[in-house]
């Protein structure tokens, strides 16, 4: 391959329209090559299993188990067992830190192994209002922490108009790893962290969610609503014991891109900023 500049210029554009615009290591990884030697080794255990059969008495088909236990190469990680077994670690975790431990030792997600950090949470886990947004983008991977890029400093705009910051809501995110290239992930991603970020909130237990666009309202309300119909409208999330009060709104990527479509969203935040003070004060009347 010609290393001119030119030529490294178009292939480094190449790599962004395809999604890859983060060098997440110094070494080059072929990813071929480890394909190669898995679909090599899938196919000696398959030839050894073949072997162990044949030497032995061959039984009947109806006697024959189901499954040699060899998987097919085409198989790799079945979506149902990702979703189980994210559900069976979430359901352990009795604490966020358990949480996040559980979270950085998973690896039913694809999308892991394209990032750099699991992004969990920023804020205070004490804060009565939980934003949950979609997942971290590239600033969000590099630094662990969401909401930190171009739509996090409109989310800070936003909060600041209603009298909150960070020290005064909890953020986390349906996706806690990058997608390449910011795609939209896929329903099977969403379904495998889903339990992850429906434990997140029954761990933080707010007293009531904004869900910023369509990834964590359709996934959260278990609707397939877009979310200009569903913003501004009071839904409900059941989250472990408790049903939490969860507004849907637009996303500030979104409103960066429409911002014709930030008066719908400063609506929300009106209607977001009533309910918190009525809730206060129903608490303080009841202390
Ligand atoms: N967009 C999101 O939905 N979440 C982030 O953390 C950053 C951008």
């Amino acid at each position: 391959m010609s290393t001119e500049p030119v030529r490294l210029e178009e292939l480094l554009a190449w790599y962004a329209d395809a999604g890859v615009d983060v060098p997440l290591r110094d070494e080059p990884v072929n990813r071929f090559a480890e394909h190669e030697a898995k679909l090599k080794s899938i196919e000696k255990s398959r030839q050894a299993a073949t072997r162990r059969q044949t030497s032995s008495a061959i039984p009947s088909p109806a006697d024959r188990p189901p499954n040699l236990g060899v998987p097919s190469p085409q198989l790799a990680i079945p979506n149902t067992q990702a979703v189980e077994d994210a559900m069976a670690l979430a359901a352990q975790a009795s604490s966020l830190e358990e949480l996040r431990e559980a979270m950085l030792g998973f690896e039913g997600c694809n999308l892991k192994f394209g990032a750099r950090s699991t992004v969990f949470a920023d804020g205070s886990p004490l804060a009565r209002l939980m934003i949950v947004g979609e997942g971290p983008g590239a600033d969000e991977d590099a630094q662990g922490l969401p909401f930190v890029g171009r739509s996090g400093q409109l989310l800070d705009k936003m909060l600041a108009a209603i009298g909150l910051d960070r020290t005064k809501v909890y953020i986390s995110n349906i996706i806690p790893w990058r997608p390449p290239g910011n795609r939209k992930p896929t329903p099977a991603e969403t379904d495998i962290c889903l339990p992850f970020i429906r434990r997140h909130i029954e761990l933080a237990a707010p007293d009531t969610l904004l869900l910023l666009g369509n990834t964590p309202s359709q996934a959260l309300l278990e609707t397939s609503d877009g979310i200009t119909r569903l913003r501004g409208a009071w839904k409900e999330v059941e989250a472990g014991e408790r049903t939490i009060p969860a507004l849907p709104s637009f996303h500030p990527a979104f409103l960066l891109r429409q911002p014709a479509q930030k008066r719908y969203a400063w609506r929300d935040l009106l209607n977001l900023s009533r309910r918190l003070q009525e809730t206060a004060d129903t608490q303080t009347k009841q202390t």
